[in-house]
């Protein structure tokens, strides 16, 4: 049976700063089927790419893209926030609907070439996913999609990665 994954989000006003409506996953990724389904749905756009590596933006990348790795056999590098890799980063600027900040990522986490996909939770205004993309860019990857969980179609972040394949499974 296909679940209604709207199901499993829940919808918060006014958080983190009044005006903001925000959808949370966090019921999606506490029951194991629609949280195995979301991934499925991932892992079918993904399977005829050659995908050889997912790319996930922290912090909630990590729980959408390490788990399509995992079912594609491929491995996984993060793109995380300032001051959080150890060894020699590439750094990508971007802001936010609720702030500015930046992302990195090992200077070795991508060989040139490699066929990345990029996965978040969800695409706001498109900036942490274009900050992403940039750093895969920089390192010589070659992004072969992107997929969110959610979209939120009034910020127009898809705008914003025109020109790369892009999978949502819901619009909000
Ligand atoms: C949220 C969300 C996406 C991003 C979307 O992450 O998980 O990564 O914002 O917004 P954008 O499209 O406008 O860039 P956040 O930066 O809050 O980090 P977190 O996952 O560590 O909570
Ligand atoms: N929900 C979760 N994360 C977010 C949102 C939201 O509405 N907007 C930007 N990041």
């Amino acid at each position: 049976m296909t679940l209604d994954l709207h199901d499993y989000v829940a919808s918060i006003p006014d958080y983190p700063e009044k005006g903001v409506l925000f959808r949370d996953i966090s019921p999606l990724m506490a029951d194991g089927e629609a949280y195995h389904q979301a991934t499925d749905q991932i892992v079918q756009f993904a399977r005829d790419k050659g995908v050889e590596m997912i790319v996930g933006p922290e912090a909630r990348g990590f729980i959408v893209g390490c788990p399509v790795a995992f079912e594609l056999g491929v491995g996984f590098a993060p793109a995380r926030k300032k001051g959080k890799l150890p060894r020699e980063t590439v750094k990508a600027e971007y802001s936010l609907e609720y702030g500015k900040s930046a992302l990195y990522m090992h200077k070795d986490a991508i060989k040139p070439g490699q066929k990345v996909l990029v996965t978040d939770d969800l695409l706001a205004t498109g900036g942490t996913i274009s900050a992403t993309i940039d750093l895969v860019e920089q390192l010589g990857g070659i992004v072969v999609g992107c997929a969110f969980i959610i979209e939120l179609k009034d910020l127009h972040g898809r705008d914003k990665i025109k020109g790369y394949d892009m999978l949502s499974l819901m619009e909000y």
